[in-house]
């Protein structure tokens, strides 16, 4: 064993506790509520970076939750690494289906369980502890490292946008790293050269000035509720095509070993989806093979529908106001202010007469995707090899990260996309967890990858 690996199997304890402490802070950055959990959970992270000698470390003010940076350029002529994460993580409703409390983490078997445990402390801190562990053995780091986590990527990270738009010269590197994607089993490593954009968007139908009587008035009021079914169902049929004019026109021809992989599926990912959903049968596109469809093809989905009646027990009511949100995934080169126009008109256009509709944005963030055949991402490769023993997958991934696009754009380096996630780690849902295993292989990659991009 090398020393390096000596010293990771000796704190993976105490790596995990630094984990679990951070995990129990319930920053959701959706609900103002948790403000101050947010704050904390901040305040967390610029602490571990203090404790690794990290120098200008500080929390960011912004418009909404705060940045946290620190940074260590003392690797002389080497080159400069900029690690992201997110602090923030997704509400945790319905909470009566969390098998333990979700923001006290606990170990079942391999896996830590905990809001947050993958998605996105449990991938920072393996970062935190790889450079916490190459410190320790070589009394220095083998790259220069920026370090900026985010409190509102599950929000929309407007705050981070602004932020690199208009201090990039704050953020120089050779390349950026984002580890908060990922693999596709513990025995198959990946590296992510795409992601999709999104727009997210409210649509609100307001009809008369107040709720009425379905008897008196059924049969000449507007029902908000019943012009959102129309709008919806206009805006995407059953074979899961897109009615809004102008999408498709923009999306771009993946190249043809791409095309092979989608449809020959050499690694059986389709029927790992379907073990995953617990469905019998794939939906969408049927044209288009199943791994297209998540990763390079846009969709459009329904999150929520309000309005009207949905207690317990009956109530004949025409309801005033429903909402529904809405987004869609965008592959590369579909812009999402462009889309929301398009979305825009197209539900002005299936509304009928007599209501009144608005469409909001939410939040939006851009498409990425990234040539494979770079350093940093070769370095990537081969800390993975190392680690896992096995030669690691270049694949897609049909989630966004807002800020790699804006990464690509803005800052013009490689972007590096490694993660440790697993396929059923419960991202966003109930019992979110992380293997163990996967975050001390994590720690060990990660070295490796900062030991490589040094040489
Ligand atoms: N880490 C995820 C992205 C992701 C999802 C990676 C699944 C790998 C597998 C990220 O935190 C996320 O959830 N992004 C949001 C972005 C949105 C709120 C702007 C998403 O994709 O919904
Ligand atoms: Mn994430
Ligand atoms: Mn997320």
């Amino acid at each position: 064993m090398t020393q390096l690996e000596t010293y990771i199997t000796e704190n993976e304890n105490r790596f995990l506790e630094d984990l679990k402490s951070w995990l129990r802070i319930p920053s959701i950055s959706t609900l103002p509520e948790h403000a101050g959990d947010i704050r904390r959970a901040a305040e967390y992270a610029a602490d571990q970076l203090r404790r690794m000698d990290f120098e200008q470390v500080q929390l960011i003010q912004t418009q909404n939750h705060p940045l946290v940076y620190g940074e260590w350029l003392k690797a002389t002529g080497k080159p400069t690494v900029l690690v992201y994460g997110h602090y923030d993580v997704q509400p945790v409703d319905p909470v009566e289906l969390w098998e333990s409390p979700p923001f006290e983490p606990t170990v079942r078997g391999d896996n830590l369980y905990c809001r947050g445990a993958c998605d996105d402390k449990g991938q920072t801190m393996l970062v935190f502890k790889a450079m916490e562990s190459l410190r320790a053995v070589h009394g220095t780091l083998p790259v220069n490292v920026r370090v900026l986590i985010e409190g509102e990527e599950e929000a929309g990270g407007e705050s981070i946008e602004h932020y690199v738009k208009t201090y990039p010269e704050r953020l120089k590197c050779d390349a950026a790293f984002i580890c908060d994607t990922h693999m596709l089993s513990k025995e198959i490593p990946a590296l992510i050269n795409g992601l999709r954009g999104i727009i997210y968007t409210e649509v609100e139908v307001r009809g008369a000035k107040s709720d009425l009587h379905s008897g008196s008035y059924g049969g000449v009021a507007p029902n908000p509720l019943h012009t959102l079914a129309i709008i919806i169902a206009g805006l995407k049929d059953a074979d899961g095509h897109i009615h809004i004019p102008g999408l498709y026109d923009k999306v771009r021809e993946a190249s043809e070993q791409e095309k092979a992989f989608w449809h020959d599926d050499p690694l059986h990912l389709n029927e790992m989806l379907l073990e995953e959903m617990g469905v019998s049968q794939l939906t969408g596109e049927a044209e288009y093979p199943p791994l297209e469809r998540i990763w390079a093809r846009p969709t459009l989905e329904v999150h929520g529908i309000s309005g009207g009646f949905v207690g317990d027990g009956a109530k004949t009511v025409i309801p005033a106001i429903a909402k529904a949100k809405i987004s869609l995934r965008l592959p590369a080169d579909l812009k999402s202010d462009e889309v929301f126009v398009l979305l825009e008109r197209c539900v002005m256009a299936l509304a009928p007469e007599g209501v009144e509709v608005t469409v909001r944005k939410v939040h939006g963030g851009e498409a990425v995707m990234v040539p494979v055949d770079t350093p940093p991402i070769q370095a990537a490769a081969s800390a993975l090899r190392e680690v896992f023993g096995k030669e690691p997958v270049f694949i897609r991934e049909g989630g966004s990260i807002p800020v790699a696009g804006l990464f690509h754009d803005i800052l013009g380096v490689p972007i590096v996309m490694m993660g440790f996630g697993l396929p059923d780690d419960n991202l966003h849902a109930p019992n979110e967890k992380y293997s163990l295993s996967q975050f001390y292989k994590g720690i060990r990659t990660v070295a490796r990858f900062f030991e490589h991009m040094g040489e």
